[in-house]
This record gives C-alpha cells, sequence and structure tokens, in this order.
C-alpha cells in the first residue's frame, strides 16, 4: 500500500538530507510511521494465538544481522522482550566498533543471529527462547540464551513465583535436581565447574528457566558454570520430576493439557457405577490374592468379553510388582479393594501393627491407581473388633463373603461353577482368588450360568450402596 502525499518543498529536501545522514528507511519509518512498511500485518494467522513475529535483516561491508522479535498485543511483554534484543544489538555494535580494523583488515563481516523457539505450553501460555549468536572478530562466537514465559490470557510475563512453590527446602531440592542432571551428562559433566555452577544456583531470583510442555528448562550461558568448551547450557527436568515444586495455580494450567489422556480414564472408570435398581438380581464377584501376571489379564478379558463388573481385593506386596496391571484393572471399571499388605491373620497382630498392614496398602494401591481405597477384605475373613477400629480409622468397610467357590480348594473350573451356582442368590458376594488359572478357566462358563439365571454382575460398592450400608461393616452379602 503506498500513498502518494504532497510535501512541501522545504520539506523533501530536509527529509533528503536526513536521509543522507541517518538511512533513508528510518527516517521515512521514522516520519510515517508504519505505513510505509512493505508488509500489512494480517492479524492473529499466527499459529500461537496472541503472538506474531518478524524477523529483521541487515547487511553492511562489516557485517550481517538476522533478529527475529516475536510481539504481542500487550506492550508491556513487548517492552521488556525488546529490552533484551537491544542489549544484545548494542553489545554486538560495540563490539564491531572495537575490531573495527581487524574486521577490515582480515575482511571478515560480524554476525548476529538472534532466533527464537516458540514453545505452546497450554492455551495461551508461551515459553519464547531467544538465542543470540554473536561473532565480532575473535576466534570463537558467542551464544546467549533467554527465556520468557508468559501467560497472554492474564497479559503478563510469569515470574519464577508464578511457576514454582519456592520455599528453602523446595529450593534446596531443585538445586539438586539439576546438579544431578548435570554430573548425569556424559558429554558435558567433564567441562562442569561444580564450585560456579552452585553459585549460579544459589539465588531463584537469577535462576535462568523456561518451562515447554513436557519439561522445566534451566540455562546457564556460556562459560557461566562450565569450561567453553560446553557452550551454552540447557538442563531439562521432566514435568513429573519437578511437578511437586510447581505452583499449585500453575500446575493446574499444565495439568490440562498433560493429563488429559488420564483424566478422560479416569472419568470413564469413575462413571462411578450406575445405580442399582432395589427389584434387580445382582451378584458381586470378587477376587482376592492378586493381581497376578497371567491370571488377573484373562479374567479381565472374560469380565469385558460379558460386560461384567467385579471387584478385587488387591495385596499390596502384589501391586507393588504390578502396578501398571492393578491400574490395569481400575480402567477396565472394576472396583479395587484392599487385602493388605502381607496377608497376616489381622486378629492376631497389635492394633498398630494391623493399621500398618492396612495403610501400606492402601498407599500402594493409591499411587498405582490414583484412586482412594475404601473397601478392605481381612485376610482369611478374619476380624475383630481391633481390626473394625482400624479399618473404620481409615474410613474402610470390611468385605466378606456369602458363597465360597473353594477355588482355592478344588483348583478345579467345573467344581468352582457347581459350588457357586449352586449356593448363589440375589445379592450375594463370591469369594474368588485371581491367582489360579483354574479360576480362569472357569470364569466364562460361570458367567454365562448367571446371565441365563437373570443375574447381573455388579461391584461390592454398587451392592452396599444399594443397601444403604455405608458403616465399617463386617458385610457379608445377603
Ligand atoms: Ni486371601
Amino acid at each position: 500500500m503506498i500513498r502518494r502525499i504532497k510535501l512541501p518543498g522545504w520539506i523533501v529536501i530536509f527529509l533528503l538530507l536526513a536521509g543522507i545522514v541517518f538511512g533513508i528507511d528510518k527516517v521515512f519509518v521514522k516520519v510515517f510511521g508504519e505505513s510505509l512498511e512493505p508488509n500489512e500485518k494480517i492479524v492473529d494467522s499466527s499459529v500461537y494465538p496472541g503472538l506474531n513475529i518478524e524477523t529483521k535483516t541487515r547487511e553492511t561491508d562489516l557485517y550481517t544481522s538476522s533478529v527475529s522479535k516475536p510481539y504481542t498485543d500487550n506492550e508491556q511483554i513487548n517492552k521488556l522482550m525488546n529490552e533484551w534484543i537491544d542489549e544484545q544489538e548494542e553489545a554486538f555494535t560495540s563490539g564491531i566498533e572495537e575490531s573495527k580494523n581487524m574486521l577490515e583488515e582480515n575482511d571478515f563481516r560480524a554476525h548476529l543471529n538472534i532466533q527464537v523457539d516458540t514453545e505452546k505450553i497450554a492455551d495461551k501460555l508461551y515459553t519464547i527462547e531467544f538465542q543470540a549468536y554473536q561473532i565480532t572478530g575473535g576466534a570463537n562466537g558467542i551464544t546467549k540464551i533467554k527465556s520468557f514465559v508468559m501467560d497472554l490470557n492474564e497479559n503478563k510475563l510469569l515470574q519464577i513465583d508464578d511457576v514454582f512453590q519456592l520455599n528453602k527446602s523446595s529450593i534446596q531440592d531443585i538445586q539438586e535436581l539439576i546438579m544431578n542432571k548435570l554430573h548425569s551428562n556424559e558429554e558435558i559433566k567433564p567441562y562442569i565447574l561444580d564450585e560456579e555452577a552452585e553459585k549460579a544456583l544459589n539465588d531463584s531470583n537469577n535462576w535462568k528457566w523456561s518451562v515447554t510442555p513436557d519439561n522445566v528448562i534451566f540455562y546457564f550461558d556460556e562459560y557461566e558454570i562450565a569450561a567453553g568448551a560446553a557452550g551454552s547450557i540447557k538442563v531439562e527436568i521432566p514435568i513429573k520430576e519437578i511437578k511437586p515444586y510447581l505452583n499449585e495455580t500453575f500446575a493446574k494450567k499444565l495439568n490440562i493439557e498433560l493429563t488429559e489422556e488420564e483424566t478422560e480414564k479416569e472419568k470413564k472408570s469413575t462413571e462411578d457405577y450406575p445405580q442399582l435398581d432395589p427389584d434387580g438380581k445382582y451378584v458381586a464377584l470378587t477376587f482376592d490374592d492378586g493381581p497376578h501376571p497371567e491370571v488377573t489379564p484373562r479374567i479381565l478379558d472374560t469380565l469385558k468379553k460379558h460386560d461384567a463388573k467385579a471387584t478385587f481385593f488387591m495385596l499390596g506386596t502384589q501391586v507393588e510388582y504390578y502396578p501398571e496391571l492393578s491400574k490395569k484393572v481400575m480402567e477396565a471399571g472394576h472396583e479395587i479393594g484392599s487385602h493388605t499388605m502381607n496377608h497376616y491373620d489381622l486378629t492376631a497382630l497389635e492394633l498398630n501393627q494391623i493399621i500398618v498392614e492396612m495403610q501400606q496398602s492402601n498407599d500402594i494401591i493409591e499411587k498405582a491407581t490414583g484412586r482412594t481405597i475404601n473397601l478392605l477384605r481381612p485376610p482369611y475373613g478374619a476380624s475383630n473388633s481391633d481390626v473394625e477400629q482400624a479399618a473404620s480409622g481409615m474410613d474402610n468397610s470390611l468385605i466378606m463373603w456369602s458363597v465360597d467357590s473353594l477355588d482355592w480348594k478344588s483348583r478345579n473350573a467345573a467344581a468352582v461353577n457347581e459350588e457357586v451356582m449352586s449356593n448363589v442368590s440375589p445379592g450375594s458376594i463370591v469369594l474368588m482368588h485371581d491367582i489360579h488359572p483354574s479360576t480362569a478357566d472357569a470364569l466364562p462358563q460361570l458367567l454365562t450360568s448367571l446371565e441365563e439365571q437373570g443375574y447381573q454382575m455388579v461391584t461390592v460398592s454398587q451392592l452396599l450402596e444399594l443397601w444403604d450400608e455405608k458403616d465399617v461393616g463386617p458385610h457379608y452379602g445377603k
């Protein structure tokens, strides 16, 4: 877009003179503002909504420069980024000034290159990482890195306190994380100067950092904490390692992006079991002592084919070995309860030991599945007032059974089916074990028989809900 503008003669002469002195483009831009810029600004065609960029290049006999400048609609954010860019350009200009003679003698042109790496962290939450490389003479160029993390929803640059939860101990932990990463990188490890690194990390206000969807990054300039051969250093710490030290509000913003898949799955399994019809014919199948790497997956398969739900009372020791498997059980929509840590007869233990047995397994299962445990099946069905007290203290209900499949005894599929079918009635809680292959063998026929008699397989919690039994129990089923 070119405008024709009629100017008085003396102004034209003045502008031409000024143009000769200051560079014609600068003067015209100064006088006419943006209107002479050849590129029209296209609003928000950027793949980073709210963020745009322009790259300015220059070439003279002495140097070339290419500077990428991102900009937002917020003047304050632009100003802070531009200040840093200006600093680099000024350092470059004075570097050229100093080595002007050498450049001319050697027929060498200096270079400045400021490049930008943009990362979308979440909606309108970006990290902009500048890398400024300049060489004005000497043998080596210098690279400087600078990052800005911005929240364009709130139109501000995030400060360290916006991202981290900083106190004496978290600062120490983060410093340790960084030092460990520095030492575990074989390429740069030999060049690291520990004392310098510790000095650089000492004051969290001086940390140079940024965030990507996967990592928190800490930056060190060339020569800052290592011999020059290491160059400038970036330490990437996976979000899941640094998560405990993130500011809660910020973690929440990240979470939306990070665990979308997880929350999706969680939603599925928390479509919390539909309420039952008071006149329905229900049975709760329960599986103890697992998870077992071979038997449990077979049982999950069969349950899925019959669209049946069950309850798994898992042992802490087993879950410790097979956390993924217990998660799979949960994700398949089944219920998980605890069967204690080590399968002791709890009635033989002191109260404090009982509590430990319960607490350990609850912790392990909760860690593996992300779900709170509120059902406990005491090993051997052995309970007393101490057991009830401990369970009640953890808000767990004690779940016994009304039908024992005797699968542990017969180890025979036909016998298991016979035993269950001849004892089952509406509201039964059936005891089985997902550690015997014969139990997995029995299940397809058992489910078919139960279906033929009009039973629907539900979880223990669904039955308790139906019966409005919310106390510690023990609950045996009807
Ligand atoms: Ni058991």
